[in-house]
């Protein structure tokens, strides 16, 4: 955010700045979404809704879920939020007690461990490699684990990172928690941006993993919907009902408009969703050769998302990180706008988002080059 603030400073005073910030699609929602807000909006669809969300939609998101997820969930097993974040918020809010452990895989989503810290938990962290394309691994979460572990979280695929737990792995992983008898926190946010031959998966496809399992879902991303403000937990019925009663005492219910677009969004055509993916595919193809070839920055191919995450030299002796020095130098001198890596846990990184246009790519790939040449010399 402090990124963006200042990036937005300097746009302000009418320069052209290159903003490789943004955590959302550069595409608007797709007209028959927008089509049904509009809809609801006339038919006076504007009154408070059931807590958890109006039964159509927790219908929906059980089948969308199913048929694009293979999982099979009961509508009482579902709550409609505001925004996958509010989703992971109850969910852990409900879950942690004070002393509560929970395991992040680390470079992390930012928000993580503040939600975990909020009702007293402490994150502690797991680190992934990028020598190993930052993969969650089993063994690493088994080694992690002490009788005050409670809850693991897993982005797949990830933010910042990029990274794709293999189906097997992640059923490895899934084995570890049944086992040791903790929950698994699976953060779908951005399940179809997956590349390759590689297709959408869910942990709670498996047999018999539902019982240890919470599913966090969004719209944000896979309908281009940010704004919106919808998002989605499934997880066993005690504790989908826990999370309406802490639902119901903050924000009642997700905006009564925003639940009728999500219900044209999960039953409407995705199409949408895989012109979206061409296009990151596309891209990511070109940042990642551009990263490549900057001598000195070292670039993992995201499997999934929208993100690279590349190690950069940074301004230390002999190289080494403070990726914020850099990113602000970086705004500073060449009006490119990153996020640091220092801000998922993983000083050294860049967090470099390519949905933005392939145009605007290759004018920061310029300026990213000019940059970090310069230094080097
Ligand atoms: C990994 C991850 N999880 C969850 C979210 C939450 O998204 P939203 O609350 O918009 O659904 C984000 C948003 O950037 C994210 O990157």
């Amino acid at each position: 955010m402090a990124v963006l603030i200042e990036a937005e400073k300097l746009k302000a005073r009418g320069i052209d700045v290159v903003d490789f910030g943004p955590g959302e699609p550069d595409f608007p929602t797709p007209e028959h979404i927008k089509r049904a807000a509009i809809r609801a909006l006339e038919e006076n669809r504007t009154k408070y809704t059931p807590t958890g969300g109006i039964m159509a939609l927790r219908e929906a998101v059980c089948e969308w879920h199913a048929k694009n997820l293979g999982s099979s969930y009961q509508p009482k097993e579902c709550i409609v939020t505001s925004g996958g974040k509010l989703a992971i918020f109850n969910a852990i809010s409900s879950l942690i007690n004070p002393g509560d452990e929970v395991l992040i895989p680390a470079p992390y989503w930012v928000s993580y461990p503040d939600i975990v810290k909020l009702p007293g938990g402490t994150p502690k962290f797991v680190a992934t490699l990028a020598i190993d394309k930052f993969c969650l691994r089993a063994t690493d979460v088994e080694k992690a684990i002490t009788p005050k572990t409670r809850l693991l979280i897993v982005n797949s695929p990830n933010n910042p990172t990029g990274a794709v737990i293999p189906r097997d792995e992640f059923a490895r992983i899934l084995e570890v928690c049944q086992r040791r008898g903790i929950w698994l926190l699976a953060d779908e946010c951005y399940s179809h941006f997956v590349y390759g031959s590689a297709k959408p998966f869910s942990i709670a496809s498996l047999p018999g993993a539902k019982e240890c399992v919470i599913i966090a879902g969004s719209l944000s991303k896979t309908f281009a919907m940010t704004g919106w403000r919808m998002g989605y937990a499934l997880a066993p019925e005690p504790l989908v009902s826990a999370m309406i009663k802490l639902q119901s005492q903050t924000v009642s219910n997700v905006t009564s408009i925003t639940q009728y677009a999500g219900l044209e969004a999960l039953r409407g055509p995705m199409d949408s969703v895989g012109v979206m993916l061409t296009e990151y595919e596309r891209r990511r193809a070109r940042i990642v050769a551009g990263l490549r070839a900057i001598p000195g920055v070292d670039c993992t191919e995201p499997q999934g998302a929208f993100y690279v995450f590349p190690k950069v030299p940074g301004r230390g002796a002999n190289g080494a990180g403070d990726s914020v020095q850099v990113t602000r130098e970086l705004l500073e001198r060449e009006h490119v706008a990153v996020v640091p890596g220092d801000a998922f846990g993983a000083p050294g990184h860049l967090r470099i988002s390519y949905a933005t246009s392939l145009e605007r790519i290759e004018e920061g790939l310029r300026r990213l080059t000019r940059f970090f040449t310069a230094s080097a010399a």
